[in-house]
């Protein structure tokens, strides 16, 4: 069953049943100033960090769902009836009810007895504020006199001190009204310089204490103040300050009223905080033209206008034309959409992401530029400085740091064995795109630690070295606390209930080796090699490649288990993924790695590998961790056997990984394979089995249940995942292979038998590319010409004469 449908003309996808089986999500703005909201508007803001710069409240895990967020109410003066036309909080019989998520923007709204009223929410650029447009029609025959409502309830800044430390954030609320305006500035008169803003285009009353606008033990669904029509003007001291305004309505038949409410946060210089000087009160004059502009109804229109632009010209750097309307939905829209809020978020806030606990990955936005660097390369090279400051002196990482102080976090530390390479990968993809090896040169610290600054080209020879100075028994890298998969913690043992797998390590282990790390190794001493030798470090690229070939050898020699790559040793030099396994006999990252990474391709290895995917992992709704599942917990492994069978890291369908196989069989030259597996998890294919899907259709999720799972088939943990990035990467450079390199665009299409071609638009380098690919034979080998030249070869030169507009065409035989 479906709960809406995809209006791919107008990029959005249009929810038409409020009860979807999970609140489906969408982002708020792509720069700063971050909002989540749901179908129903539940939701919340945020400035840059979501625990840090918490704006609004919202309640995870809450009964019911999805409680918190933007809500606005009607009520009717003539019947006192009152409803929400988002349907949440109030769930009234509304009619027509309608959410179309759009690219940073949100519209919800339906009819209630003849009124009809839509809310367009969206975050402008280069603002860090947020826009909500009401307008209201009257349908009816006769007049109709309301009332409408707007709410939001403010966090107290730091979400996580917000949601625990009640003694005494029960007394530090605070707010000033002004023109209509209610100003959250709690904490500002001590040590914060920025304060919260909501105001409204036509204001008459307002509240700004939780309770006097709901009313004693009532909650969001029928606040006291909305039934009685009128809001009372209280002013918040302690507890809990929101911000609700009132607009008094009044429409003809058909007549509609448009207003206008924005939500805002705002910085004031330290020494012009307050105005005037001496007084505690907030200084205003920066802010009040700006609330002014997106209160008329034309400026927020004109602000509307830019994102749709923007939006335009960021998804128009890359357009697919396949005979698959899936694949050209997802490519041409949401996965990209999907990158850029991955990018953004990392693994910080979502509907699974209090945005308390984790902030932006090392490893996690890295691998998230492949799918993001393209649409804005200036922010991916300052995304790439800023990972490299929180790298260690010793080549090794911290695993995450906090996007406002952008400094590694020390709770969560580093000893990832796998993190520091992919620093390489995320800066090879930045360079492939863009060419722009000054990056390269950039002085970096190490550890922000002024005075450590050494070019960021050094960084990444110290990720390198960083494997090579711990290797184990058998050559292989020694995993730390975990390698890719965070839940194998080989060297942990935790038996005490509570304690964190990623940062508990009960040993400094010099046995566990990880099969995958040193694939990754290999590919990423490879790129590294290209690097050099482009540079012209010739001796450097020939020690690369030397290390590459002796991990090669060593992966020969005890990674390989005779039909698949061996996943890990543990402490005890036990195999991992091997025959010999009881359960955990074959996995999927050492396997789908080393083939992307082409290791094997020479010795039939890796079509062995990718045939044991098939064989052993494949299930209808992807490809699943490891099998047999962990049936028990196993000391030696750690969280990996901690979850029930088919779940997550436990023999799940991780969907981060299933790209790795899809890539690896389009190396085998396997178009209809790749395609297959991209299928399987392609979220608008999955669209008609919502019920049993349950996430998003539009966006992928990091999980599907496995088929050990009693749910199998069922999606998990939607939006914030590297899913996004490594399926853009797998559908657009390797199955359509529109490929970036360091010397330029690629073309090596490894496409399903039974497409014709396609076509695509890519801008790359200031150059428009227009691409048709044709199929005349079963094969992937391509003839190219460049605007009617032929070119030999995959890669389209760069154009010298400075033509700005190229056309490509490739024969596939
Ligand atoms: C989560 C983490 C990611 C990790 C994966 C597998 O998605 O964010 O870093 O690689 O889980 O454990
Ligand atoms: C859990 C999850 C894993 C995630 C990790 C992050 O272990 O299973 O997917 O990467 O937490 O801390």
């Amino acid at each position: 069953m479906k709960y809406g449908y995809f209006d791919d003309r107008n990029r959005e996808y249009v929810i038409t049943q409020p009860d979807t089986p999970l609140p489906w999500m969408n982002y708020l703005g792509c720069q700063a100033y971050f909002g989540i909201i749901s179908n129903t508007a539940g939701g919340y803001s945020f400035y840059r960090d979501a625990r840090l710069r918490r704006i609004s409240r919202y309640r995870y895990n809450q009964v019911p769902f999805d409680v918190g967020g933007r809500y606005i109410y009607l009520r009717d003066d003539d019947s006192t009836e009152f409803w929400s036309p988002s349907w949440q909080p109030t769930q009234s019989d509304i009619l027509e009810y309608t959410c179309r998520h759009g690219m940073g923007y949100t519209t919800i709204g339906s009819s209630y007895k003849g009124i009809e009223a839509y809310t367009r929410y969206f975050v402008p650029l280069d603002e860090n504020l947020e826009i909500w447009q009401l307008s209201v029609t009257n349908h009816r025959s006769t007049r109709a006199t309301l009332k409408g409502f707007a709410s939001i309830e403010f966090c107290l800044w730091d979400a996580q001190d917000d949601a625990t430390n009640f003694q005494r954030n029960f007394n530090t609320g605070q707010v000033e009204v002004e023109d209509g305006v209610i100003y959250h500035k709690t904490e500002y008169r001590e040590r914060r310089n920025h304060f919260a803003y909501f105001g409204c285009s036509a204001p008459s009353r307002f509240d700004t204490q939780r309770e006097t606008f709901l009313g004693r033990y009532r909650g969001w669904d029928r606040p006291k103040s909305v039934e009685a029509g009128e809001l009372t003007n209280s002013i918040a001291y302690g507890w809990s300050p929101i911000g609700a305004h009132q607009v008094n309505i009044e429409l003809d038949p058909q007549e509609t009223a448009q207003f206008v409410f924005v939500l805002g946060y705002h910085e004031n210089p330290v020494d012009k905080k307050f105005d005037p000087p001496g007084s505690q009160i907030v200084n205003k004059r920066t802010v009040k033209p700006v609330i002014a502009k997106y209160l008329s109804p034309a400026g927020a229109d004109a602000a509307f206008e830019k994102l749709r632009q923007y939006w335009e010209t960021t998804l128009g750097i890359l357009q697919v034309q396949t005979p698959d309307a899936h694949t050209n939905r997802m490519v041409n829209i949401w996965n990209a959409y999907q990158c850029m809020a991955t990018f953004n978020m990392s693994r910080s806030a979502s509907f699974y992401e209090s945005g308390i606990g984790r902030g932006l990955g090392f490893r996690d936005s890295n691998q998230d530029l492949l799918g993001f660097v393209h649409m804005v390369p200036s922010r991916a090279r300052e995304r790439i400085l800023d990972l490299a400051a929180t790298q260690l002196p010793t080549g090794g990482a911290y695993h995450q740091y906090q996007p406002l102080t952008k400094r590694g976090n020390n709770d969560i530390g580093g000893g990832f064995n796998d993190d520091p390479h992919w620093l390489i990968v995320g800066v090879s993809a930045y360079l492939k795109e863009t060419g722009d090896w000054s990056i390269l040169d950039e002085p970096v610290q190490y550890d922000n630690e002024p005075g450590s600054e050494e070019p960021l080209y050094e960084h990444l020879q110290r990720s390198f070295n960083y494997t090579l100075e711990r290797l184990g028994p058998h050559g292989l890298p020694l995993i730390g606390r975990a390698d890719w998969n965070d839940c194998l913690n080989l060297n942990c043992f935790s038996d005490t209930p509570g304690q964190s797998f990623q940062t508990t390590t009960n040993k400094d282990g010099k046995v566990a080796e990880s099969v995958f790390i040193a694939g990754l190794f290999v590919y990423a001493g490879r790129e590294l090699a290209a690097i050099a030798e482009r540079r012209g470090l010739e001796a450097e690229a020939t020690k690369y490649i030397g290390e590459t070939e002796k991990m090669l050898a060593v992966i020969n020699q005890h990674g390989w288990d005779g039909d698949w790559f061996l996943r890990a040793y543990d402490d005890f030099g036990a195999k991992i993924g091997s025959k010999e396994c009881e359960e955990g006999r074959v996995f999927i990252e050492s396997n789908g790695f080393c083939a992307l990474a082409g290791i094997g391709l020479d010795d039939g290895k890796a079509l062995k590998a990718m045939n044991a995917m098939r064989k052993h992992l494949a299930t209808p709704h992807g490809i699943v961790v490891q099998q047999p599942a962990y049936s028990r917990y196993y000391l030696q492994l750690g969280e990996i056997s901690s979850y029930p069978p088919g779940y997550k890291e436990n023999a799940g369908i991780f969907c981060h990984v299933n790209p790795w196989v899809m890539i690896g069989e389009t190396r085998l030259g396997r178009g209809d394979a790749a395609f297959d597996y991209y299928t399987r998890i392609n979220p608008s294919a999955r669209e008609e089995i919502s019920d049993l899907h349950r996430c998003e259709p539009y966006v992928y999720a990091q999980m599907i249940a496995g088929k050990d799972a009693p749910t199998f088939g069922e999606a998990k943990n939607s939006w914030l995942t590297g899913t996004a990035a490594w399926n853009y990467y797998a559908i657009t450079q390797w199955i359509l292979g529109i490929r970036t390199s360091l010397s330029g665009l690629e073309i090596a299409p490894v496409i399903p038998q039974k497409w014709s071609g396609f076509t695509a638009k890519r801008v790359f380098r200031g150059v428009t590319y227009s691409i048709a690919v044709q199929r005349k034979g079963p094969g992937n080998s391509i003839a190219l010409t460049v605007d009617g030249e032929p070119v030999a070869g995959n890669v389209i030169p760069i154009p010298t004469d400075g033509r700005k507009d190229v056309k490509v065409t490739g024969i596939l035989s």
